[in-house]
C-alpha cells in the first residue's frame, strides 16, 4: 500500500502541491489526471521519493525517507515524462543498467524479456538514439520493468510508477503498454500512473485521482470521478460522458463547446 498524507512540494520558490492526500493499493493500476500544469508530474516526484517536501509517504509501511536509495531502488522504479540518454548506448545496455539499479543479482533473460514486453527485441542491438521517439518510450519502459522485474518480491510488492507512459505511442502500442501495466498489477505489483487519456484510464485503472492546481479535486474508481461536471470543471472544455456497452467509460469532447471552453479559459 502506498499511503501519502498532507504531501506538498514547492518549486521556483513557489507552492505547487498543496496537503495532497493518496493512496495506492497493490494489484490495481491508480492513475493520477488532471490538466497541464495541475502538479501531476511533481505529485509523482514527491511520491516516488525523487523530490523533497512536507508530508509524510509510506510505501508498504516503511517511510520513503527512511530507505536508503538501493532499496528504494529495488522497491520502486520510476519512468518519467522525459529521458534523455546522452551516450551511445545500445538499448540492451540501456534495459540492463535498469535491471542492475534493481536487482541483488543479474537475473538471466530479464533485459530480453523486459524488451520483448514491448516489441523491441529486435532492436536490442541497436543504438537506443536510433529508435523513434515512441520506441524510446517503450525501450525505457522495458528498463524501469527490467528494475523491478518481479512484481512481488520475497512476499513484498514493488511498484512502477510512470509518466505519461503511452502519450508517445501509437494506439496498438498504447494498449500494449496498458497491459504491461496490468499484468505487473495483476501479479501482485502497484503502478501509480500520470494519464491523459481518459478513455485509456477508464479501460484500466482500478483507482483515479483528478488534480487541479496543485490539489486532488477528486478521488475514487473511474466511474465516481469521471463525470461530466467534475471534469468539464477540471479541464475548462464542456464534456459529455458515455458509457461503453461492454465495460469501462468513454468520453468525447464536444467539439462546439471545446473552443469556447478554452477561449475562456485563456
Ligand atoms: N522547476 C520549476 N520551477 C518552477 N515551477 C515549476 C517547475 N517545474 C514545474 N513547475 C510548475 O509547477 C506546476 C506543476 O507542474 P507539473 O507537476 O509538471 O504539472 P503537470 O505534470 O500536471 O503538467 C506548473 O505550474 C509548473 O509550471
Ligand atoms: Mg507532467
Amino acid at each position: 500500500m502506498l499511503l501519502a498524507r498532507n504531501v506538498c512540494a514547492a518549486l521556483g520558490g513557489r507552492a505547487v502541491l498543496h496537503d495532497v492526500d493518496f493512496e495506492a493499493r497493490p494489484g490495481q493500476i491508480t492513475a493520477i489526471v488532471g490538466p497541464n500544469g495541475s502538479g501531476k508530474t511533481t505529485l509523482l516526484r514527491r511520491l516516488t521519493g525523487d523530490l523533497a517536501g512536507a508530508g509524510a509517504i509510506c510505501l508498504e509501511g516503511e517511510r520513503l525517507a527512511d530507505l536508503p536509495p538501493r532499496l528504494l531502488a529495488q522497491r520502486r522504479a520510476v519512468l518519467p515524462q522525459a529521458t534523455a540518454v546522452g551516450f551511445p548506448f545500445t538499448l540492451r545496455e540501456v534495459v540492463a543498467m535498469g535491471h542492475q539499479a534493481g536487482a541483488s543479482a543479474a537475473d538471466p533473460g530479464v533485459v530480453e524479456a523486459a524488451l520483448a514486453e514491448v516489441d523491441l527485441l529486435p532492436r536490442i542491438d541497436g543504438f537506443f538514439h536510433d529508435l523513434s521517439g515512441g520506441e524510446q518510450a517503450r525501450g525505457h519502459l522495458a528498463r524501469v520493468r527490467a528494475q523491478v522485474w518481479a512484481p512481488l518480491r520475497e512476499g513484498r510488492p514493488a511498484w512502477l510508477f510512470v509518466d505519461e507512459p503511452v502519450a508517445a505511442l501509437d494506439i496498438g502500442h498504447q494498449l500494449q503498454v496498458m497491459a504491461v501495466l496490468r499484468r505487473f498489477a495483476d501479479a501482485g505489483g502497484g503502478v501509480v500512473a500520470v494519464m491523459h487519456d481518459l478513455n485509456l484510464t477508464a479501460m484500466h485503472a482500478e483507482a483515479m485521482v483528478l488534480m487541479e492546481a496543485g490539489r486532488v479535486s477528486a478521488a475514487g474508481k473511474p466511474a465516481e470521478v469521471m463525470t461530466a461536471p467534475l471534469l468539464s470543471r477540471a479541464y475548462r472544455c464542456q464534456l459529455c460522458i458515455n458509457t461503453a456497452p461492454a465495460k469501462g467509460v468513454w468520453l468525447l469532447p464536444q467539439a462546439a463547446s471545446l473552443g469556447q471552453g478554452l477561449g475562456a479559459a485563456q
